[in-house]
């Protein structure tokens, strides 16, 4: 995104009425206790390079963003032994652009040692969670539509949604023999999502139930 930030002209008092300007979604940003780890954590699994490095954080990014995750830190930031029961964030997504992409990444990751807490068809994309070092949950996704709006259309139109919206765990093992056996992405999905890959699936939700 470019602003001209030089442009001038009058501006009129806002309308308390008017509906929401709608900004764009632009960043998140960590406290942590371990930044060195961190940051290691995020260039490695997200590839995300360092835009700035300082004593108490960074920024970094993977895209046009200046930054897109942000680490603060200081030695008074400690682990939280009860974050699963804290209101709190519970993950972030990251999106690749196609299945090949996301069982690549899946394979690299395991190479490191690397597993998914959680492997899950939504319906409208084919999920892994991640844990970084301080135990946050990172979604790494594909749309199942190749498409938002017709993914956002599904979500509020199909049946099968409504009657379970987090859809069936799924074996990233026998996704990815699936891949190799030739089905495309819409095929594996299908069968991911009548449950046909669940068995031996990751199954941590990071959620008290
Ligand atoms: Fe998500």
């Amino acid at each position: 995104m470019t602003t001209d930030l030089t442009a001038t002209k009058s501006v009129e008092a806002p309308e308390v009425t008017a509906p929401a300007i709608r900004p764009t979604l632009h960043h998140v940003t960590l406290k942590t206790g371990q930044l060195a780890e961190m940051m290691a954590w995020y260039e490695l699994v997200l590839g995300l390079d360092r835009q700035f490095v300082f004593e108490h954080g960074a920024w970094l990014t993977n895209d046009a963003a200046n930054h897109r995750v942000g680490l603060l830190s200081t030695d008074k930031v400690i682990e939280d032994p009860d974050k699963l029961t804290h209101a709190g964030l519970h993950h972030s997504a990251f999106e690749y652009a196609d299945i090949d992409e996301w069982l690549a990444t899946y394979e690299r990751l395991k190479a490191h040692g690397i597993l998914p807490h959680m492997v899950v068809d939504h319906g409208m994309t084919l999920s892994m969670y991640y844990l970084d070092p301080d135990g946050n949950s990172i979604e790494l996704q594909i749309d199942n539509f190749g498409n938002w709006r017709q993914s956002g259309e599904w979500m509020h139109t199909a049946e099968a949604f409504a009657a379970d919206p987090i859809g069936p765990p799924c074996d990233p093992e026998a996704l990815l023999a699936a891949r190799r056996a030739g089905l495309s992405h819409v095929e594996i999905h299908e069968r991911a999502y009548r449950g046909e890959y669940a068995a031996g699936a990751p199954t941590d939700p990071r959620l008290p139930l």
